[in-house]
């Protein structure tokens, strides 16, 4: 059986048919995903059944081997992980232990618009998350083009983020948890992150995409902290518009695999008695090149 993709129909998205990733990938087929993943933004591969290092493996396709978020904040290896959890592996789950203890991060709450990782001076580029258990109602994950949503922006806007620079704050996870040691933020423009261009070129399309990150603490150089909580309500105001959206239904066994560097993902919440379990893995990026 062939390999097969169908676009979404959406602004990004497609849904990959006719391959079993839990065996070998042929270099043919390997340089096919890689292409459409390019074109797609988002690849959609159904009933897959993987193992950790099938994940740890796949992730070659589309990159380097890269690092978790805990790993690249320096917070090293997360102390609730069972033994058999690779240290490259993050899991993200609601699930708990007999004594209550957490198996997995981010619970059941929503969690925000967001690129992976991009506190970090190399934002991961891919990013594989494996389906293991998924909730009945909600849970449903939104991808974001940011390429439509920098090509959109009305002039006065186009204005204000060509050339501009932005803080990515790293005090929050994506569910808005502060992270240990960050204490609380008074002064948006005061917050522990990484300076990134707001407009940023894909390195292999070379096309121009917005570059957010996530709004919490987000704050835009060389304006004042109320001109730019003005300015980036606007710009994410724009670049939230459902046109350029597509919503994944979560199935047991499957495998999505989105590019960072031209796209945002939105996690909606879930009923907190449900179970939710997933497994994910990256490939590193590189420094990311102004638009
Ligand atoms: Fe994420």
């Amino acid at each position: 059986m062939a390999i097969k993709i169908e676009p979404t129909g959406k602004a990004l998205g497609g849904l990959i048919t006719g391959i079993d990733l839990s065996e070998n990938v042929s270099s043919e087929d390997q340089e096919v995903i890689f292409s459409w993943w390019i074109k797609h933004m988002v690849l959609v591969f159904r009933n897959q059944t993987l193992q950790f290092e099938d994940l740890l493996r796949l992730r070659h396709i589309f990159g380097p081997a890269g690092k978790t978020a805990n790993q690249l904040l320096g917070l090293g290896r997360k102390t609730y992980y069972q033994n058999e959890v690779p240290d490259d592996i993050t899991i993200i789950s609601n699930i708990t232990d007999a004594d209550g203890h957490p198996k997995g991060s981010l619970g059941s709450g929503e969690a925000f618009w967001h690129t992976d990782s991009s506190f970090t001076e190399e934002p991961i580029s891919a990013s594989l998350l494996h389906a293991v258990e998924v909730s009945d109602q909600g849970g449903q994950t939104s991808f974001l083009n940011m390429y439509m949503a920098y090509e959109t922006l009305p002039e006065e806007l186009r204005k204000v983020v060509d050339g501009a620079y932005s803080n990515h704050s790293k005090t929050h996870s994506s569910d808005g948890t502060p992270r240990q040691s960050y204490g609380e933020i008074t002064d948006v423009s005061k917050a522990p992150g990484i300076r990134h261009p707001l407009v940023r070129l894909h390195p292999v399309t070379r096309k121009k995409c917005l570059f957010l990150g996530r709004r919490l603490n987000s704050f835009i150089f060389d304006y004042t902290v109320k001109e730019s909580e003005e300015l980036l309500d606007k710009i994410w105001s724009h670049s939230c518009d459902p046109k350029f959206i597509w919503e994944h239904e979560w199935a047991v066994g499957d495998l999505l695999v989105w590019d960072n560097r031209c796209t945002m993902h939105h996690r909606k919440p879930f009923p907190a008695h449900e179970k939710r379990l997933m497994h994910k893995s990256m490939t590193a990026g590189e420094t990311v090149i102004p638009g």
